[in-house]
């Protein structure tokens, strides 16, 4: 029984929620009802805000991320989901990176994690393969590498103009990425360990991601490790996904493998990803973007920001409602109850109402 002396603990998880652009907020939507469908089936004690931030926001007040975002995110609330961000009227793309990549950053949220789970054969559009043979994750460097945002132009939009984009390693950056990656094959049961980088072509920057995950490696001998050059990788992983387990890459790599291996998914519209501060708020998105061309139609998949609210809800603790939710959405897809990216007639909505109901 609690005295008046007994400290008083709020076990309530606060989530942002940050719709975006495009298509943003449409699925956000969707995970939000999906959210709500779960909090009333289980009884959570999860609570969710709402910020405007994107692009209509630029526009209308040159406000990106607010000067006090990253203080306000990290005492208020314990998770971010957020839809994409991107629209044609701004090519700078500077709200994006500045929400984003300012989150990023300033959360130092150094753990990208992209699942790469195929939730039913038919998406898949490799012949003859099973569920159980894409299932594998990529483990992204999140904070440092080709985004770190050094460099600069000089002569900008002269005929001697010269642009610099620095790629930063450090070795506290490469060593905790890889110590993570190993961590969670560990801790999942994973066998099988790749890390990837381009250290023929780029010997100071990724001959550091080579010396790290030898050091790294021998702290993990029940781990299989191996090494392979990311040209190589891409071709391995639509050869022969099924020889992967988990990966570790850096920042561009990742950003790229992870759209790649959505592609045997059944595209962008099944890809979820978490954004990790390990212990500390961090933030889900979809691996997608803010696809303009589809946006505002209802017939934006609403799949991956689905997976990411699960995703979010097994970080938050809520491990079996996570997986419901994921169980949910792969039931969606046997029943072809699927947008027309994945070959189906149903509108976001749709999709979101049949998830919802089961939920
Ligand atoms: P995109 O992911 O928005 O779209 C790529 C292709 O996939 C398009 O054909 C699009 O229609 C399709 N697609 C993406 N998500 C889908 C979904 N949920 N359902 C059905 N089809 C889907 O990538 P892009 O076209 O290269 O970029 C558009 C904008 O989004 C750019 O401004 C880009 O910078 C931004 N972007 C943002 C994020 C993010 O906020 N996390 C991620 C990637 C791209
Ligand atoms: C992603 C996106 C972003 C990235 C863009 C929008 C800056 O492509 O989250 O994968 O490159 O990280
Ligand atoms: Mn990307």
């Amino acid at each position: 029984m609690l005295s008046d002396s007994s400290p008083v603990v709020d076990v309530t998880k606060r989530i942002a929620l940050i719709p975006g652009d495009g298509i943003g907020p449409e699925v956000i939507r969707v995970a939000e009802q999906v959210l709500t469908s779960v909090v009333r089936s289980r009884q959570l004690p999860l609570t969710w805000t709402a910020f405007d931030w994107g692009a209509e926001k630029y526009l209308r007040e040159r406000v990106t991320l607010p000067a006090d975002a990253i203080e306000m995110l990290r005492r208020d609330f314990d998770a971010i989901l957020i839809g994409a961000l991107g629209d044609p009227r701004i090519p700078s793309n500077q709200h994006a990176l500045d929400i984003l990549l300012g989150i990023r950053f300033g959360l130092d949220l150094y753990v990208n994690l992209r699942p790469v789970k195929l939730l039913d054969a038919k998406l898949c559009p490799l012949k003859s393969v099973t569920e159980k043979e894409v299932d594998f994750v990529v483990f992204r460097e999140n904070t440092e590498g080709a985004y770190a945002g050094v460099g600069g132009n000089f002569k900008r939009g002269t005929p001697d103009e010269v642009a610099v984009q620095e790629d930063v390693n450090t070795r506290k950056g490469v060593e905790r990425i890889l110590v993570y990656a190993f961590e969670y094959a560990v801790s999942r049961g994973r066998r099988k360990m790749c890390m990837s980088d381009k250290s023929n072509a780029m010997p100071y920057g990724h001959g550091l991601w080579q010396r790290t995950f030898a050091d790294v490696r021998k702290r993990f001998p029940q781990i299989e490790a191996q090494h392979l050059y990311a040209d190589t990788l891409a071709m391995e992983i639509v050869r022969n996904p099924s020889q992967f387990e988990v990966i570790v890459t850096c920042n561009l790599f990742g950003d790229l493998l992870s759209d790649l291996a959505a592609g045997l998914l059944g595209g962008l519209g099944a890809a979820p990803s978490a954004n990790l501060n390990p212990g500390y708020i961090s933030m889900f998105e979809p691996v997608h973007g803010s696809a303009p061309g589809i946006a505002g139609k209802n017939v934006a998949n609403p799949m991956a920001a689905i997976l990411t609210t699960g995703m979010m809800l097994e970080y938050l603790g809520y491990r079996d409602e996570g997986a419901r939710v994921e169980k949910v959405a792969a039931d969606a897809v046997h029943a072809s109850v699927m947008t027309p990216d994945f070959g189906g007639t149903f509108g976001t909505r749709e999709v979101g109402e049949w998830i919802c109901d089961r939920l």
